[in-house]
């Protein structure tokens, strides 16, 4: 039974300052989701899977990510102990359930970033090739002898600098990733107000030319576009009376992304017909394919911007959820081992820089996505899944936020995700189970034994 033990609720606030408010929140919503995702994979995902219909791809993702966000934020306003969707599993199923979870989620921020800064590499090279620098073809792309490519050397390289700067202890200020924010609406703003005098309606024809299963596969893919949000539970301890603002900030920051996305997505397919957006950098390729290379390169310095905020967001997410598993004993101490100068895991961010580092330069961007993809999508269906067990064994804990019609959201929630992981090839089930197995070895041969829980 010791493998359910479970950790008690710790509802009492922290001595961190409580200085954000819901408009705070909502621009670190927006600076943790949009990037890759928009900039990057919908080319390649209209190219291959949905056509012009990508659009619909995104509304069912959306719609997804709405009914995981109502549930997270009932989470969020109920439980302020950092660590997310891990802690509330270790609530609300106990330790084995936690530690599949927690490891899950290194999926959803470890790999994520690694896939994030693939993205950024692509927009980087797209840059470089627009003033005429072109690197040796070997250093440009994932391990693939086919195609003459062994490294994505850009990515590795922004991987390790925001590492070097996340072990000095830079924490993104709120003011900083405000301006980077304003930048990266402003350049998707740009792209939606020089494309849509280029989109051209026979486009758009036929719709749906892989039919709708590849809509379905399309969507599991683009749900990429939308992680992130959770990343606003994650400051709860720091923001003015949370229980209205952390839901207000989850849900508006998804409501604007999802918007903006579909515009985006409608006037992608509608300038350039899909099948060539199978490039790297489809949002500044089709700008350059209307002869529009002025705006091309205000978009690709955007999206670099934008794309270096989800990375650093992802990075930071990484090495605390490994802080916070490594300092309930499942995983060693160095991961939460503290720099007395600079108050950061210096140890477990170095780990982690590495780690994404290796995935980044070597796994090509649509597999990484994928595993991302598959992960983030079961730990939203546990996070759905824990509101109704919650509610049920501690009905009397004070909820902030109380996600609506319980149990027809969390379920509703539950049936989207699993369906979206249904869709993904069988190559990546194949992946995330494997990475299951390697979870649990772990956690039998160290976790189980030296867990705080099990010891105090
Ligand atoms: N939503 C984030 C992105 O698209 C992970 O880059």
């Amino acid at each position: 039974m010791s493998l359910f033990r479970k950790k008690p609720v710790i509802q009492s606030t922290s001595n961190l300052k409580q200085t954000l408010g819901a408009f705070d929140l909502v621009t670190l919503g927006v600076g943790a989701i949009i990037g890759t995702g928009i900039f990057v994979l919908t080319g390649i995902q209209a190219a291959t899977n949905a056509g012009p219909a990508l659009i619909i791809s995104f509304i069912i993702a959306g719609i997804a990510c709405a009914f995981a966000a109502l549930c997270y934020s009932e989470f969020a306003s109920t439980i302020s102990e950092a660590g997310s969707a891990y802690t509330y599993t270790y609530v609300t199923f106990g330790e084995l359930f936690a530690w599949i979870l927690g490891w899950d989620m290194v999926l959803e921020y470890g790999v994520s970033a690694s896939t994030v800064a693939s993205g950024w590499s692509g927009y980087f090279q797209g840059l470089l090739s627009q003033i005429n620098i072109h690197l040796p073809k070997a250093l440009t792309g994932a391990f693939n002898p086919d195609a003459g490519t062994i490294v994505n050397l850009p990515a590795i390289l922004i991987v390790l600098i925001i590492t070097f700067l996340l072990s000095r202890g830079v924490k993104e200020s709120v003011k900083w990733n405000t301006i980077m924010v304003i930048i990266k609406v402003a350049v998707v703003l740009l792209f939606i107000i020089v494309g849509v005098f280029y989109v051209e309606p026979a486009n758009w024809t036929p719709f749906m030319p892989f039919h709708f299963s590849g809509v379905t596969a399309a969507a599991a893919v683009v749900v990429f576009a939308y992680f992130g949000f959770d990343a606003v539970s994650t400051a709860a301890e720091e923001v003015k009376n949370p229980q209205r603002n952390v839901p207000i900030g989850i849900i508006t920051s998804l409501a604007i992304c999802t918007v903006l996305y579909m515009i985006v997505t409608l006037i992608l397919t509608g300038m350039v017909p899909y099948k060539l957006l199978n490039v790297p950098d489809a949002v500044a390729f089709a700008l350059r394919y209307v002869d529009q290379g002025w705006a091309a390169y205000f978009i690709s310095l955007g999206a670099i911007v934008g794309i270096t905020t989800v990375l650093i967001v992802m990075m930071f997410g990484q090495t605390r959820l490994f802080y916070a598993m490594s300092r309930d004993g499942l995983l060693p101490k160095a991961f939460s081992e503290v720099s007395k100068k600079t108050g950061v895991p210096v140890k477990g961010t170095w780990i982690t820089g590495i780690l994404v580092a290796f995935f980044a330069g070597f796994v090509p961007l649509d597999k990484l996505a994928e595993l991302v993809s598959i992960g983030t999508l079961f730990a939203f269906a546990a996070v759905c899944l824990g509101i109704i067990v919650l509610r049920k064994t501690q009905p009397n804990l004070k909820r902030g936020f109380r996600t609506p019609w319980v149990p027809v959201i969390p379920i509703l929630g539950m049936v989207f995700c699993i369906f979206l992981m249904t869709q993904l090839k069988q190559l990546t089930w194949i992946g995330f189970i494997v990475w299951l197995v390697i979870g649990l070895v772990i956690y039998f041969v160290y976790g189980v034994k030296h867990s705080k829980m099990k010891n105090s």
